[in-house]
């Protein structure tokens, strides 16, 4: 293939290893690894507190990343609250809201296709408040549809929480379409964007979603960090989910009050490192261009299709994804004891449930193998892919799997 120009940007490729699981987290740029370093190097300063020159600077890059961040996204800088990860934002949507709103009777729609993270936090508020939950079904190729979730939309619907890529089968949910419905049933959007962000365009005041939520470290930024958005109207109404410094506006023995948001959501000493290291992933992404990430994906993706398609033994479960996901098994054998033969050969895989056992069940398989593409892989990655899933089939079958 072309020669990669991103691939140097990589300090963990230069020893010529293969990596095919972004999914689970992506590699870091040097630019990001040089944000992070910059600040526990040249700053180490807590952020809305001190008056000296690195507490100054810190605060104003910290400041600075929420606007980036915002710009991003299109959402203004007041929507966006920095979290730990997608799981704690999707889990802060249903403490702040669906356990302060929600009543017995009231249905929130989700999918099969969610993320644990996306499904579990709401399964506590059905079971704690009496809510019900709804799943919309699947089409034949797993997919969500707008048909299909019609059907489970109505006047009872309070929540509507969704994957807008799913993790398993990449898939794209139509998303945009499924919000205007909900919210002609007054119901809330919240958006799992975990695994969009670093494919797709994500435009929230597009969208029209009242939440979602997305982690650094799947967009070539830090561990540590997550973005949740909400609707300002929203946020202002709602109280804080953690309490304790910066947080508060004014502290009593009787009575204490709470800063505007964002800042009332963010509880505590932030993860300012990643903060830091998530703006300089978010310039990475845009010198790029979204869709010419998507592009390379989308190419890359399609030369590995089209060799894996040729190898009988193995069961692709995914061949529509758009977003370079490819989930698979090789047949009569456990993913977990397929993928050790893949990390003898050195090539990164994941293997499992992908915190998604519900797809799991509906696929009707216990776990499966997945390879996920980014901008820093080559055809030269999927020959070595394709040449050990064609020694793995071997392998296996040889020992009487
Ligand atoms: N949720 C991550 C994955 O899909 C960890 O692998």
């Amino acid at each position: 293939m072309m020669n990669n120009p991103w691939k140097k940007d990589f300090p963990q490729l230069t020893d010529g290893s293969v990596y095919f699981d972004t999914a689970a987290t992506s590699l870091k740029p040097q630019s990001v690894i040089e944000a992070v370093n910059h600040y526990y190097h040249d700053l180490s300063a807590n952020i809305h507190r001190g008056m000296y020159e690195a507490a100054v600077i810190t605060t104003e890059l910290y400041e600075r990343t929420r606007e980036t961040v915002a710009h991003f996204i299109n959402a203004n800088p007041e929507e966006v609250i920095y979290t730990r990860s997608t799981t704690a934002g999707l889990n802060m949507v249903s403490y702040i809201y669906g356990l302060e709103k929600l009543n017995e009777g009231d249905e929130i729609i989700v999918s099969e296709l969610e993320h644990h993270s996306s499904f579990l936090p709401w399964q506590n508020v059905a079971k704690k408040t009496g809510a019900l939950i709804r799943f919309i079904e699947l089409n034949q190729e797993g997919r969500i549809t707008v048909e299909a979730f019609k059907k489970v939309l109505n006047d009872k619907t309070k929540v509507v929480a969704l994957t807008y890529v799913s993790n398993v089968m990449g898939y794209i949910t139509p998303i945009k379409e499924i919000i205007e419905l909900a919210h002609q049933y007054q119901a809330i959007v919240i958006v799992d964007a975990a695994q969009a962000i670093q494919h797709i365009k994500v435009d929230v005041k597009d969208l029209d979603c009242d939440f979602l939520a997305f982690s650094g470290h799947k967009m070539l930024g830090p561990t540590g960090i997550g973005i949740l958005f909400g609707k300002y109207a929203l946020l202002k109404e709602l109280d804080p989910m953690e309490y304790g410094g910066d947080m508060n506006e004014d502290v009593n023995k009787d009575v204490s009050t709470w800063k505007e948001a964002p800042f009332k959501f963010e509880a505590g000493t932030m993860p300012i490192a990643s903060v830091l290291g998530l703006e300089a992933a978010i310039r990475y992404i845009e010198n790029i261009g979204i869709q010419n990430i998507h592009e390379h994906v989308t190419k890359v993706h399609r030369y590995a299709l089209a060799q894996l398609n040729q190898i009988s033994g193995i069961t692709i479960y995914n061949k529509g994804s758009e977003t370079g996901i490819i989930s698979f098994n090789i047949d009569n054998v456990p993913s977990h004891d397929a993928i050790t033969f893949f990390a003898e050969k050195k090539v990164a895989l994941r293997a499992g449930q992908h915190c998604a056992k519900l797809i799991c069940d509906w696929l009707g398989i216990y776990s499966c193998m997945r390879a996920s593409i980014y901008i820093y892989n080559t055809y030269k990655d999927v020959d070595l892919l394709v040449e050990t899933v064609k020694q793995a089939v071997e392998y296996f079958q040889e020992l009487g799997f």
